[in-house]
């Protein structure tokens, strides 16, 4: 056992080693998780047996990034969850970690939480507690004869506070689920907004508030409660008003990548209202099939073509002004180890020698 441990710990320091000498071959990085599950609480429907054909698959969403690709896993109330276990009604997409229970049962409520793991480190995703209720209960039986299925409100949809410009429109957004059905009431300046000062820019929806043209008098705190007989969620958020042109932390960026690999291009620009970003390669927008632009302004390109290798522009822009960030993307040809390190057990505090052959493109 002792032996097998330290055999993988020299190998790893003797593939690091190689990598150092031949000046880093891959942009390597630890995984960051992009989707995951909410936070908190999902409830599943469990449906009896007559009304099987309306089955709705649920997912349990994960995905990282990460260079080596992060190869995932997941727990169940704090133990490894084997999903292949389950009847074949569970499914993990293909280099991903997304969970799909084509069909739900008893069995699936607990707590859930995904990992993403590559040799450089761990992510860990959202921990989220998966209740289940029955559809038909709700049918036949008046709430009070249920027992399960009452939740104190929880959020699905927060909203977000935001920093933007006079004559701007904003949004905020609140979705709350639970049982019985919360109700939201919005909250200005710590009093219920519907008694706030009349506004006729200002609309108020259950889910949503609009303000239009806004004016140095809306700047303030908005809170959205939801609330039902077993408790409330509460998130309060502001509107700033502010000008500034689109500034950028780095103006060039410089990324290698690996042929077949998904990559982000970074696009670091911070502004408000906040820039419209385009990518733009020989004139050319990018935003469509293997190019993706994320909500973070950054370049997502799925599966990397040696003919990706070049130069991008993000353009990010708003009212006040406008600035270029230019990537540079080189693509290599994947590394491969010709031969890789043998097994060696050697005793703590002798020295060990390894071959290790990288072939580079
Ligand atoms: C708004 O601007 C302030 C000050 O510039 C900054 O600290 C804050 O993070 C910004 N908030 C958002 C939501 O961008
Ligand atoms: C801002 O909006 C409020 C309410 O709609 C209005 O009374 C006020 O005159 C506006 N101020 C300016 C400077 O437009
Ligand atoms: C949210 O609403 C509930 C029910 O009306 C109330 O008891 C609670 O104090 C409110 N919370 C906040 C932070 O306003
Ligand atoms: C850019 O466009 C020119 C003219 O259409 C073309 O000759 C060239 O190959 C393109 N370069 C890239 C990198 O797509
Ligand atoms: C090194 O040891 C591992 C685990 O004992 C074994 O699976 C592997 O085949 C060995 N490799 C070589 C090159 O002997």
């Amino acid at each position: 056992m002792v032996a097998t441990n330290l055999a993988i710990v020299l190998f790893l320091t003797s593939l690091h080693y190689s990598y150092t000498l031949n000046k880093i071959l891959l942009v390597q990085s630890p995984p960051e998780i992009v989707k995951q599950p909410p936070s908190g609480e999902i409830l599943f429907e469990v449906r009896t047996s007559e009304e099987s054909e309306y089955e709705k698959p649920l997912i349990l969403e994960c995905e990282a990034l990460g260079e080596p690709n992060p190869s995932y896993y997941w727990t169940k109330n704090g133990k490894p969850f084997i999903w292949q276990k389950e009847d074949g009604r569970i499914l993990q997409q293909p280099g991903r970690g997304t969970l799909i229970f084509t069909k739900t049962s008893d069995e699936d409520a607990g707590q859930y939480q995904c990992f993403a793991e590559n040799y450089l480190g761990v992510a860990t995703s959202n921990s989220v507690f998966m209740s289940k209720f029955y559809l038909k209960s709700f049918k036949h039986a008046p709430p009070r004869y249920l027992s399960g299925a009452e939740a104190a409100p929880y959020f699905v949809v927060e909203p977000e506070s935001v920093n933007t410009t006079e004559h701007e429109t904003v949004e905020f957004h609140c979705k709350a689920d639970g049982f019985p059905e919360p109700q939201i009431t919005w909250i200005y300046n710590g009093k219920p907004l519907e008694i706030a000062s009349p506004n006729l820019r200002r609309k108020i929806e259950s889910n949503r508030v609009v303000i239009e043209n806004l004016n140095k008098s809306d700047i303030g705190i908005y809170g959205c409660n939801a609330s039902n007989l077993l408790g409330y969620v509460y998130k309060d958020v502001y509107v700033n008003l502010l000008e500034l042109a689109p500034e950028a932390a780095e103006l060039s960026n410089y990324v290698e990548a690996v042929y077949g690999k998904d990559i982000v291009l970074p696009c670091n620009v911070y502004g408000v209202p906040k820039p419209k970003i385009e990518w733009i390669r020989n004139s050319t927008g990018l935003n469509v099939g293997r190019y993706k632009i994320l909500d973070s302004g950054y370049l997502h390109i799925s599966s990397v073509l040696y003919e990706d290798t070049g130069n991008y522009n993000c353009h990010a822009e708003n009212k006040f002004g406008n600035i270029d960030v230019s990537a540079v993307l080189t693509v290599k040809e994947p590394t491969k180890i010709v031969n890789g390190p043998e097994n060696y057990t050697t005793i703590a505090g002798s020295s060990a020698t390894f071959r290790c052959d990288v072939v580079l493109d």
